[in-house]
């Protein structure tokens, strides 16, 4: 079982600070549109964008059974949902983010796509074989054995199924600085070079056909976030989930434009 380091998600009654949010955003928290949280439920680097990009990688169907490990609160889940048409299984073991994902599937309809399920991944309560796609997003920068992760992943796909992930890797550029968004210190942080990561995520019968690092894994969502920004601006943030955001996102930025961090994009896949 792996341990969550995650204590800055901590807070009060985060379903009522989103509540009070949406209101003063002149939003029904009981009556919803997808768009209308894309600017607080993608937890994640390049928001939507990234979300889009890598649904459009993974090359995902309508009716597709996604698995989606490390779901927050369920912002990717409803997008794959709502945008093409996926049945989404939301792993999340963090109660306040399944909780609040629970009350956002409600107002938007789409309690009926997306189950949420209270598990670590490198531990599933699910049998094998039985999704098309494993998703994540932003997870395992926190997670010490990436082995065991990938290991669940490959059991619970169907043969021929794969496994989109959008994450963060070591770069070139030294230590870290922090605090980053998904931790504090450098205790709470797990991230490898791409080639480790790489061989600690591949295994006999489970290898990436898609690998990008650095400016090519961010290509795609770049193009997503300029068609994005011809919409309507966001009315809710992703503040409100994360204490100290701007010193996180400071440290964001300048492990990246150092070199310390960079983006990767990949899809394996289960051999059939
Ligand atoms: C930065 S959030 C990303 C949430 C979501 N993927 C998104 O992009 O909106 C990381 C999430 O991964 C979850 N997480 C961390 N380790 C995990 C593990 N071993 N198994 C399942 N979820 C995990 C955390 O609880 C948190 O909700």
């Amino acid at each position: 079982m792996s341990t969550l380091q995650t204590s800055f998600y901590d807070g009060p009654a985060l379903i009522d600070r989103v509540s009070d949010a949406l209101r003063e955003a002149d939003l029904d928290p009981t009556r919803l549109r997808v768009e209308d949280l894309t600017g607080m439920d993608q937890f994640h680097a390049l928001g939507l964008a990234a979300t889009l990009a890598l649904a459009k990688l993974a090359e995902l169907r309508p009716g597709e059974r996604v698995l989606d490990l490390g779901a927050g609160i369920a912002g990717p889940a409803r997008v794959l949902a709502a945008r093409f048409g996926a049945r989404v299984t939301a792993v999340e073991p963090l109660e306040r983010f399944r909780d609040l994902a629970a009350m956002l599937n409600g107002a938007t309809g789409l309690d009926h796509a997306i189950e949420l399920v209270d598990a670590h991944a490198d531990a599933l309560p699910l049998p094998d074989g039985s999704f098309d796609l494993v998703w994540t997003q932003a997870v395992l920068p926190t997670v010490a054995d990436v082995g065991a992760f990938a290991a669940e992943a490959q059991r619970v796909l169907t043969p021929g199924g794969r496994w989109a992930l959008a994450e963060t890797v070591a770069g070139p550029g030294g230590e870290l600085h922090f605090p980053v968004p998904w931790a504090d210190g450098p205790a709470g942080s797990h991230l490898l070079a791409p080639e480790a990561l790489r061989a600690a995520l591949e295994r006999p019968g489970f290898a990436a056909e898609t690998w990008e690092v650095g400016p090519g894994a961010l290509a795609r969502a770049a193009a997503e976030a300029a068609a994005l920004a011809e919409g309507p601006a966001p009315r809710v943030y992703l503040a409100l989930l994360m204490p100290e955001y701007d010193a996180r996102m400071a440290g964001l930025a300048r492990n990246l434009a150092e070199q310390r961090i960079a983006p990767v994009q990949a899809v394996l896949r289960r051999s059939l």
